[in-house]
């Protein structure tokens, strides 16, 4: 457990076994997750996934088939009331009244909330940064201003826990940017925020922690560096032989009669938080590298290709990028080897994008599933 997580009183978000179906279609299965207080939690799955449907019962407009969700130790579907007041949800195409100045606009709304709109909507134009667009009709804003309006919109009443579905679509890549920094801001002011993406890259740089779902089944959930730490393990088990243990939470529990097609109602599967492997041979680690050479990287490809340790080489645009396996001293061999070829290095750089390994690791199983006839 990280240090957030033992020194919180609840999670700032726990979801237990939820289930939801609309009509014959079961769009939730068996959904499970935390998100300690003061992560930033990617909520990451394809189109169709459940996200918006996960999202909505946790902001208390859709109550669950089965389940439940507390914010804060506060159950949503018990007390809505109480835990509207510990949210701030933006929704995925949030409208906005366009007649109306920015300064109007927040006023309406903290009048809405019954907070003091004097000093209030100060304090969230200056944290959004859109004091200088306060006179200005919301009609005339941006995209990416018109976002951070519903930010700033959100921050009003002065939540806990932000929940933002897809904050980042259609944007820029300037005011992805900027949203990115300013969700950073809100995480340093002590918020809680779980924010919703199909973009694996629009997530990498904030989130601490994540959730993958895929068809309504989440498939890995946790902070990023448990997540490694559970699936090299399991890599490991694997190796040994070992079945991985159960986790903690979320292993011991039945489906509700009706649920889990296939499955004789109170017998369907716990669900893992980290998906079990295929069985095969243990996977070593595959480290990553950018490189930056004089002349042709199509040349330097060739030269590290094959080599011992290297497991992909790729030519993307200017940069080679080399994945292998072992630690700075085979940075040190490619590198030696590329200079003994009379190829110059002018950059090494690691890539370091767990998020995206964890993806591709967890969806492994089921990217086989779908190939399959
Ligand atoms: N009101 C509704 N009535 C019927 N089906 C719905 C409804 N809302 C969503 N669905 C279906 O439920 C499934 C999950 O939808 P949801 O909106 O939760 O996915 P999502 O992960 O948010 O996708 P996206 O990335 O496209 O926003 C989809 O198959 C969708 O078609
Ligand atoms: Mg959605």
């Amino acid at each position: 457990m990280n240090d957030v997580a033992t020194a919180e009183a609840y999670p700032a978000i726990r979801a237990r076994h939820l289930w939801h179906r609309y009509g014959n279609k079961e769009v939730l299965h068996d959904v499970a997750f935390d998100v300690h207080q003061g992560e930033i939690f990617g909520f990451i799955g394809p189109n169709g996934a459940g996200k918006t449907t996960t999202i909505r019962i946790m902001a208390t407009l859709l109550e669950p088939m089965a389940g439940r969700v507390e914010i804060d130790g506060i159950d949503v579907t018990m007390e809505p009331e109480q835990v509207r007041k510990l949210v701030g949800y933006m929704p995925d195409h949030a409208g906005v009244y366009e007649r109306i100045t920015v300064r109007e606009y927040l006023e309406f709304f903290a009048d809405a909330y019954r907070v003091p709109s004097l000093g209030v909507v100060g304090a969230v134009l200056e944290l959004t940064d859109i004091g200088n667009l306060q006179d200005q009709l919301v009609v005339t804003l941006s995209k990416g201003q018109k976002q951070r309006l519903g930010l700033a919109r959100i921050l009003l009443h002065d939540p806990k826990v932000l929940i933002l579905d897809e904050p980042a679509s259609d944007l820029d890549p300037r005011a992805r940017i900027e949203i990115r920094d300013l969700l950073l801001d809100l995480q340093s002011l002590g918020k809680t925020i779980l924010l919703s993406s199909h973009i694996l890259s629009e997530l990498s740089d904030v989130c601490t922690s994540v959730g993958i779902i895929e068809q309504g089944r989440m498939i890995v959930a946790g902070p990023i560096n448990e997540i490694s730490d559970r699936l090299a393990a399991q890599q490991a088990a694997q190796a040994h032989g070992h079945e991985p243990a159960p986790q903690d939470g979320v292993a011991q529990w039945q489906a509700p009669p009706g649920f889990a097609p296939g499955a004789a109602a109170g017998t369907a599967p716990v669900q893992a938080i980290v998906p079990v492997p295929p069985p095969g041979p243990p996977q070593p680690q595959r480290q990553g590298l950018k490189l930056r050479v004089l002349g042709d990287p199509g040349a330097a490809a060739y030269s590290i290709q094959g080599g011992p340790g290297i497991l992909d080489v790729q030519v993307v645009g200017p940069v080679v990028q080399v994945g292998y396996i072992g630690g700075d001293d085979k940075v040190a061999q490619i590198v030696s080897h590329l200079v003994s070829r009379n190829i110059g290095v002018v950059g090494v750089e690691q890539e370091r994008n767990e998020l995206e390994r964890i993806f591709l690791e967890a969806t492994r199983h089921s990217a086989s599933q779908r190939a399959k006839p």
